[in-house]
């Protein structure tokens, strides 16, 4: 299947794409690193306390409940114990422990009601909404700026709304809301693009600046904090039920759609001013994909479809055109990711949170209704 026209055909080339991607994680399973960036096929080993730390066991999670195999079970049991080490320690966990926890603790949870796990889930939660400035109604992101907050936040948030289901009291799913809010006030623009750093006062919560962060500049469009947008508003909507964060979601993927190059798969920022030479970042596309299913999963079939289809062109080229089918020894799934373009670091690579959304955007377009975020 080399040029994608025939969408009554995709079942059948997900299933094909399924055992493929079996076939490829199970040589992984073996190794059951703390996996972050492979540059060369080989995916390295990072501490625990790193914000990547949960993807590979959600990968591993993701996996058992499409298979039930019992080896993807047992590389996954023990990694929200390790990660939990982190609490106790001295540490780099900051606003995105909902990536650490949702793919380790709440998926666990989820899926085999282990209440050890569940406790996990919600001292993320906790420690989450200890990062909460009131003033200024927003998360604070990383740990050496109090003022800063980033669109990132927008996936950790789901964390808060689970504990709040979970535990049947609101005051987590305020925080989450109120977070959003200013993610649609401070964040988002009138043409739909996104910045990926907004700057408050860390005392009156007054708003001061965008900075650019991982976009090109503070007026660009960072692809993948694109991404973070449009699912994160997304799943916003999922638990809030209040359509402005759908119609949040929808405007970003819009946006998105329009400005994407013609094999769907974005450069790193969309506005980068000559894109001769710049890479593309192959895990926006992925986390994308993810978040436009659970758009038009949120709306009639009809309204829905062009959502869907979307994603499923998206999935298409990175399969066809960006993963490493290749090669049966290479770790990753997918090439040419970018962690960070304008610091040059893990730039051209395979990233495990690029590999963890391309694999639960097929999970999900193949039926897959766990998902935790
Ligand atoms: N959460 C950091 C990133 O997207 O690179």
């Amino acid at each position: 299947m080399n040029e994608f026209n025939n969408f009554e055909k995709f079942d059948s080339y997900l299933q094909e794409l399924w055992g493929a991607l079996q076939v490829k994680i199970d040589r992984m399973v073996k190794e059951n690193k703390s996996a972050h960036v492979s540059a060369e096929g080989v995916y390295d080993n990072i501490p625990v306390d790193w914000w990547t730390s949960g993807f590979w066991p959600g990968i591993l999670w993701i996996m058992y409940d499409m298979t039930k195999k019992k080896e993807y079970h047992n590389a996954a049991w023990e990694w929200d114990v390790r990660i939990e080490q982190c609490f106790i320690e001295e540490s780099r966990l900051h606003h995105d422990v909902g990536f650490q926890f949702l793919p380790t603790a709440v998926i666990k949870h989820k899926i085999t009601g282990d209440q050890d796990a569940r406790r996990r889930g919600l001292q993320a939660a906790n420690f989450l909404s200890g990062r909460f400035n009131i003033a200024g109604n927003y998360l604070r992101a990383w740990n050496d700026q109090n003022g800063w907050a980033i669109i990132d936040s927008s996936m950790n948030i789901s964390l808060l709304f689970w504990a709040a289901e979970e535990i049947g009291d609101p005051r987590f799913k305020h925080i989450a809301k109120a977070h959003a809010d200013t993610v649609l006030k401070n964040f988002i623009r009138e043409d739909g693009s996104v910045c990926h750093i907004a700057s408050f006062d860390a005392e009156s919560g007054e708003f001061i600046e965008s900075l650019g962060g991982q976009g090109y500049d503070p007026h660009s469009a960072w692809s993948r904090g694109q991404a973070w947008a449009i699912y994160g508003m997304a799943n916003t909507y999922k638990y809030t039920g209040e359509v402005r964060y759908l119609r949040a979601a929808q405007k970003v993927a819009h946006f998105f759609l329009a400005a994407l190059p013609d094999d769907y798969v974005p450069y790193w920022d969309f506005r980068v001013p000559n894109f001769d030479g710049e890479p593309r970042d192959t895990s926006a596309a992925a986390c994308a994909a993810s978040g436009l299913i659970e758009i038009a999963n949120h709306l009639p079939e009809q309204e829905g479809r062009m959502y869907k289809k979307a994603a499923k062109r998206i999935i298409h080229s990175l399969t066809n055109h960006y993963a490493t089918w290749d090669q049966p020894e290479y770790e990753g799934l997918l090439r040419e990711g970018v962690g960070n373009r304008v610091k040059n670091k893990n730039v051209n690579v395979s990233l495990i949170y690029g590999d963890y959304f391309y694999i639960e955007a097929i999970a999900k377009l193949l039926g897959w209704e766990n998902n935790i975020f």
